[in-house]
């Protein structure tokens, strides 16, 4: 038994599953596509004052440039070198991001492309994003450089070279993923060019990583390059900071690659969280909102300290990777709300907000024919910026749901109720549900068809709250619902289900 704390307690210190926030922060948010500049203000103006931990950015390094589709959002999945070069922005602006929303204590996640390079079908030539020379044919990078000997083509044993059977997990490993070439992560010269590139990065100071389609490595090929990293820079982060890092796997179950074989090298991404959450919250195949009172690992989900959750990602809001039609986005705004309110209110993982970028949608047989679409763009490839209109909303096509006043708001309310148990949970067998986070938080959603009247424990202190989703505290005001908390902790809710946000939550810093 004591053996086994002590082995908990070393689990949980090392720093690879700890996201490096600054103190009292707890949800990062993913500008997808976003220019270095932009996130360098977006840091200061917004991110920093609304007390969020941290921007997951989009691939830094330099990538193929594909005008065919025009300039589709996963180029940037498809590496031609590690020279920090995307539309995005340059090394400069890179570094000047890195460093201006660190000193305002919001740190930068890096998506990190490292199990393969671009497709086997893309020839030669100076298409990258910094006109860097490849060759396809005799899979040579020489930015890197990588040549012939650096990928898996020998070790694959499929006959097109590419994953035919995801039941088959050493072809998921070793083949190609969608003829991406796959790098031969067994050796130490390909392991030393990503830490390299990985710890030029540290070195800026970003304070970890999310790698991306980890469930096409070995844990052990990854473990091995992870151990190359430095720790982070000391100029923002204490001696000895490991890099937080967070493995794509895509694990909804039903395949022999399971989430926890990663366990070893950092945090997961937890795929079943958005496709049940979204299940529950869109009413389908029976689930009711009563259901999650064990929300988590009760729901068959990873170890909380291992999990990294979101409600929806780049990939599964147009229907790619995993998840399917359940998985709610910004174009569900209602029942989208209610589900990133939930996440943030819920004690389990680490939370991730998606900021996303509208495209037209096609749905020609069931599928989006426009998934490929890449971020808000001027007609010579560049990206537009995100310029912020008088009501505080973005423009040029940037949808930021991070900066919805209910998300928004739950990120802060997440960050008051930190270190609080789930307490006080209340159904009524059906979609009125309740629960608080100790004596510090309360939230009620009716996502039923018939009004919620109803006196709840709360577990505040008595007094004045302000709803913070129809409103919030503005000095000694509430523009929204007020609620009144008794000296015993009960308080009457009364929400309509035909509200716009039909959720109430309140905290100790909203109260009046
Ligand atoms: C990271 O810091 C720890 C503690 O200061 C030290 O023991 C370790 O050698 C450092 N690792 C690297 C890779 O610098
Ligand atoms: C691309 O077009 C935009 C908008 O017209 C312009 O601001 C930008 O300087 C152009 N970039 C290049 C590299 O030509
Ligand atoms: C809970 O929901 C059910 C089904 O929608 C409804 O009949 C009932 O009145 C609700 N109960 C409460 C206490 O609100």
């Amino acid at each position: 038994m004591k053996i086994l704390l002590l082995l908990a307690a070393l689990g949980f210190c090392r720093a690879q599953y700890n996201p490096n926030t600054a103190h009292g922060r707890t949800a990062i948010v993913h500008l997808f596509e976003w220019r270095w500049a932009d996130i360098a203000l977006e840091c200061e103006r917004y991110l920093a004052p609304n007390g969020f931990a941290g921007v997951q950015v989009s691939p830094p390094n330099e990538n193929l440039v594909i005008t065919d589709p025009w300039r589709p959002w996963w180029e940037r999945y498809q590496p031609i070198s590690y020279k920090i070069c995307s539309r995005s922005g340059n090394e400069n602006e890179f570094r000047d991001m890195v460093t201006r929303c660190n000193n305002v204590g919001v740190h930068i996640y890096v998506d990190a492309v490292v199990n393969h390079m671009c497709g086997s079908g893309a020839g030669s030539g100076n298409r990258g994003t910094c006109g860097s020379y490849f060759n396809t044919g005799t899979r040579d990078f020489p930015a890197v450089p990588y040549s012939g000997w650096d990928f898996n083509d020998g070790k694959c044993k499929t006959g097109s070279g590419e994953i035919e059977n995801y039941n088959d997990r050493d072809q998921v490993r070793d083949c190609r993923l969608v003829s991406l070439l796959d790098l031969a992560l067994e050796k130490d010269y390909v392991r030393s060019k990503i830490a390299e590139f990985m710890n030029h990065l540290i070195g800026i100071g970003v304070a970890g990583f999310r790698i991306d389609a980890s469930k096409h490595m070995w844990p052990g090929d990854m473990k091995a390059f992870l151990d190359k990293l430095n720790n982070l820079s000391t100029q923002w982060f204490s001696q000895g900071s490991r890099p937080f890092i967070y493995q794509e796997v895509i694990d909804v179950g039903g395949e022999p690659i399971t989430s926890s074989e990663y366990f070893g090298n950092g945090r997961v991404t937890e795929f079943k969280y958005g496709a049940k959450l979204g299940t529950v919250i869109r009413r389908w195949n029976g689930e009711k909102m009563s259901y999650l009172k064990n929300w988590g690992e009760g729901w068959g989900f990873m170890p909380s300290d291992r999990a990294l959750v979101f409600v929806d990602n780049h990939d599964n809001q147009r229907g790619h990777g995993a998840g399917g039609a359940s998985i709610l986005t910004f174009w569900d705004p209602r029942l989208y709300k209610m589900a990133v309110g939930f996440m943030l209110a819920h004690p389990y993982g680490f939370t991730r907000v998606m900021s996303s970028f509208r495209w037209t949608r096609d749905f020609q047989n069931g599928k989006d024919v426009n998934d490929w679409i890449g971020p808000p763009s001027n007609g010579n490839g560049s990206i537009k910026s995100v310029t912020i209109n008088a009501d505080t909303t973005c423009g040029n096509g940037w949808v930021c749901e991070h900066r919805w006043r209910q998300i928004r708001n739950m990120v802060i309310f997440r960050n008051v109720v930190n270190g609080q148990p789930f307490s006080n949970w209340w159904d009524n067998n059906s979609n009125q549900v309740a629960f608080g986070r100790g004596n510090k938080g309360f939230i009620v959603f009716n996502n039923d068809d018939l009004q919620l009247s109803s006196t709840l424990q709360t577990g505040l202190p008595g007094g004045t709250y302000c709803d913070v989703i129809s409103g919030q505290k503005e000095g000694n005001r509430c523009t929204g619902i007020q609620v009144y908390v008794n000296d015993d902790g009960t308080a009457n809710f009364q929400i309509s289900n035909s509200a716009e946000d039909p959720f109430i939550a309140t905290h100790v810093d909203a109260k009046l």
